[in-house]
């Protein structure tokens, strides 16, 4: 499937449009909005979360409750838009560019005036509908047992210990089905911060409070995991085939990711080769496994049958009420950076992104293998290559 999305972060809703979606899947929008909200939420987020409750009002694609194969189109309305449409439409140009985001190369190439006509387009409220595009894409994945979680690893230099998480996940992880990969799932879904070690999101809170208080802002790290991937999506064949530089581009869309790392990458890569790479066992039931995922679940550009596991890394929110040095872009001269209302710290909420863009991707390695058009006949073809892996 691909996708495209519309809005601007204060226009009157955002849309997205779906194309390519299999006919005969059941579409859940109680499960989109609750998809929509785990995106909302998270402790740093400004007070604009407070004011939006996103919902998916679905246009076109679906007939009683049922994908038809046709496009899917969508709206999600913002309320803010009420609040705010007279005072940006009465609004003098914003000429202060903030260093880290859009503003400044926004402008120069689309030779504007004002800030605003950029920063309304280039702000993360578009990641709402990407989020309700993953919400489909997950709906897709269910079909094939794939789940997909995540959870926060790092705020500032508040680091949780890695290897106490390490082992929870595995291939067969499925809080639908195991009771518990349910209890660890809560864990993560209970918390502020997305962070299963409580001790750690406790002292990750405390630090986003008091940076905010100076009026800074923090980024952070992110794991993100797909169990249950089958061997064998994507290709060696092609360089764009390749499926870790497809998620790879992915997630690093989710705007402030500037990492993107396959399983234990950033702390055992330079190891020797023997003790980095995976090795393989075989045994009647399994088929072929590892004990261990260090290579995240990719080899050769093309998945292996172990968890897909995603370490990313998103910097600090660029709007600060400190603000920074920057030059106005009328005047030339030198002035601090334009401050809206902001978030603190995104990390919870680029994460549930990032989720949403793996299952994307995995969706379209699904569909790329098995079939575009109708789920049953992507079913049929998945299973009877799930019989040839069974009796290789
Ligand atoms: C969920 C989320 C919320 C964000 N909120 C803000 C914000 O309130 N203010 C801000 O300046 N940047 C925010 N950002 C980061 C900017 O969108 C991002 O830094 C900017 O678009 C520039 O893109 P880049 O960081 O990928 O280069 C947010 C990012 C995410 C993922």
């Amino acid at each position: 499937m691909i996708f495209l999305t519309a809005g601007e972060s204060h226009g009157e809703a955002l849309t997205g449009i779906i194309n390519d979606y299999p006919s005969g899947i059941e579409i859940d929008t109680d499960f989109i909005n609750l998809e929509l909200a785990r995106r909302q939420m998270g402790f740093g987020r400004g007070q604009r979360m407070s004011i939006e409750k996103d919902e998916i009002r679905v246009l076109s694609g679906i007939r009683k409750g049922v994908s038809t194969g046709s496009p899917i189109s969508f709206l999600i309305n913002n309320l803010d838009w009420k609040n705010q449409k007279d005072k940006l439409d009465s609004e003098e140009d914003v000429l202060n560019p903030r260093p880290g985001h859009a503003d400044l190369p926004g402008i120069l190439k689309y030779r504007l005036n004002s800030i605003r006509e950029v920063l309304e387009r280039s702000s993360a409220r578009e990641t709402a509908v990407r989020v309700a595009v993953g919400a489909f894409a997950k709906l897709f994945l269910t079909e094939f047992d794939v789940f997909i979680l995540s959870y926060v690893e790092q705020i500032g230099k508040i680091r949780i210990d890695e290897d106490k998480f390490r082992s929870f996940v595995k291939k067969s992880f499925n809080p639908l089905k195991h009771k518990t990969d349910f209890e660890f799932l809560e864990r993560i879904e209970n918390s502020l911060m997305r962070c299963p070690d409580e001790e750690a999101a406790d002292r990750m809170m405390k630090l986003i409070k008091k940076t905010s208080e100076e009026g800074d802002s923090l980024g952070g790290a992110f794991r993100v995991i797909a169990s249950g991937v089958i061997a064998g999506l994507g290709s060696f064949t092609q360089w764009d085939r390749r499926i870790d530089a497809k998620i790879a581009a992915s997630v690093m869309s989710v705007p402030s990711v500037k990492a993107v790392s396959f399983g234990s990458t950033l702390s055992t890569a330079f190891d020797t080769g023997t003790s980095f790479h995976d090795e393989i066992f075989y045994s009647r039931k399994e088929g072929f496994y590892r004990n261990t995922n260090n290579a995240g679940g990719i080899e050769g550009g093309m998945t292996n049958g172990e968890p897909v596991d995603i370490k990313a890394i998103a910097k600090p929110i660029p709007t600060t009420k400190k603000g920074l040095k920057t030059v106005n872009i009328k005047t030339k001269e030198s002035a601090v950076s334009f401050k809206e209302r902001a978030d603190y710290c995104a990390v919870p909420s680029a994460a549930i992104i990032a989720e949403s863009m793996l299952a994307i991707e995995l969706a379209n390695a699904v569909q790329y293998k098995f079939g575009m058009d109708n789920i049953r006949e992507i079913k049929q073809n998945y299973g009877n290559y799930l019989n040839y892996l069974k009796n290789i």
